[in-house]
């Protein structure tokens, strides 16, 4: 038999470039099957970041209950950075990280929790401290040696780079850093992230800045920060492309930020439904009750972190008000029924005479031919069930949060076939 003998050295090329460091990575795949859960520095503190401010946060996210209810990671976002060495080796600032990044990480990571850290494609950070831009590989292997577990990654003085490929860079240097990190895309869907960053990144921000206002857009001139429902709106089309490892990430929690009670629930469970990553942006060392009692309720958050992993889609809306539906694993799904309107809403749904059908999914609901009982998830109550219609008054800014549950009896009788 013949070998074609060009052919015979491709082959012998491909086996050796896929052996060698040249070869296209990967990402770490597996990190956020579920949306990630943790905390950030950017949205209380803002450039006030200090190794005592993480340290006592992450003592705060334990005995909080935070870390026991499912947030993991400690974030420090903008502002950490001192100046490269000769070398051109990234330094912490020395002033406000005296004891450097690898004993925090090690403080961090003796309470069982992961560190995070920030840096930009471009030149330099959003905040004017040394970007990644040239440095990548040697930046992402000083954030392994420190010990670090996920990076948000900025997209300012970025203008001559094309995002996609700067974010693969990143991708690469840290893989062959060799040390697993959360890589979490922060272009503000300028370039579309959803479209090619499933195998970059483990989530893209879809939006620029949040800011602590339920429906309002604050005006900086060059540039415009969003309110909850602003963000919200902002989904729209791109429910397809979220699932397990790779989320449309709605900016980091403003809950216990400035807004009302109610404002708060809202907030926390539209990004719940919507499976954004769960980033707290508050100050844990000092959060109310209140605050402390919407981030760490286990049902809500168990919507969240379904393993189904599918981000809600709206059903319906009508006069402010707004149907949303989220397949859960087994059967179940959640609805939320959101009041847009400042004033309380009555609102009505008859199960009778709806139904839900998810395009992306597949999922359909079987009321009413299946009864499910409903959880108030707020309350802990149970809410009746899918034979009568939903009557509620939700307030106005707020959610009425439900679950699903199919009763299975029912369920199996209504798919048995009828006997011979
Ligand atoms: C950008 C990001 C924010 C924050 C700041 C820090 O605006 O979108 O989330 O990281 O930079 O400067």
């Amino acid at each position: 038999m013949r070998t074609n003998k060009n052919s015979r050295y491709t082959w012998l090329w491909l086996l050796l470039i896929a052996g060698s460091p040249l070869a296209v990575a990967q990402k770490f795949s597996g990190l956020a099957n579920t949306p990630q859960m943790g905390w950030n520095s950017w949205n209380k503190f803002g450039c006030n970041v200090s190794e005592q401010l993480i340290r006592e946060t992450a003592d705060a996210m334990v005995s909080s209950g935070m870390k026991e209810a499912g947030y993991q990671y400690v974030n420090i976002d903008d502002c950490w950075h001192g100046e490269r060495d000769a070398r051109g080796f990234i330094q912490a600032n020395a002033e406000r990280f005296p004891s450097g990044m690898k004993a925090l990480a090690d403080y961090v990571h003796a309470r069982g929790l992961k560190l995070g850290i920030y840096s930009d494609a471009g030149w330099k950070t959003c905040g004017g401290r040394p970007g990644s831009r040239g440095h990548e590989y040697q930046d992402a292997l000083t954030y392994a040696q420190w010990g670090v577990d996920y990076l948000k990654y900025d997209w300012c003085e970025a203008n001559a780079l094309k995002a996609e490929g700067a974010y693969l860079t990143m991708r690469e240097a840290l893989r062959a850093a060799g040390r697993p990190v959360l890589f979490s895309l922060c272009e503000w869907g300028d370039n579309k992230p959803w479209e090619w960053a499933r195998d970059v990144g483990h989530s893209w921000r879809t939006t620029g800045d949040i800011y602590p206002c339920f429906d309002c857009i604050e005006d900086h001139g060059t540039w415009k920060s969003w309110g909850v429902l602003q963000i919200l709106d902002k989904q729209e089309g791109l429910r397809q492309y979220a699932g397990p490892d790779h989320w449309n990430d709605m900016d980091m929690l403003e809950v216990g930020n400035g807004m009302s009670a109610n404002e708060d629930r809202a907030h926390f469970s539209i990004w719940v439904m919507m499976t954004s990553p769960l980033i707290t942006g508050n100050d844990l060392r000092s959060m109310s009750k209140e605050t402390a009692a919407i981030l760490t309720n286990k049902a809500v958050i168990a919507v969240s972190q379904d393993r189904a992993g599918v981000q809600a889609l709206r059903q319906s809306r009508q006069d402010g008000v707004e149907y949303w539906f989220k397949p859960l694993e087994h059967g179940d799904w959640a609805m939320m029924v959101l009041n847009r309107n400042a004033e309380p809403r009555s609102v009505s749904f008859d199960w009778n005479h709806e139904s839900v059908t998810d395009d992306v999914s597949g999922a359909k609901t079987e009321f009413p031919s299946v009864r499910y009982e409903l959880r108030n998830l707020w309350t802990g109550r149970p809410a009746g069930n899918t034979t009568r219609a939903l009557r509620a008054t939700v307030p106005g800014h707020d959610v009425l949060l439900l679950r699903l549950s199919p009763t299975h009896s029912t369920a199996a009788a209504a798919r048995r076939p009828p006997r011979e």
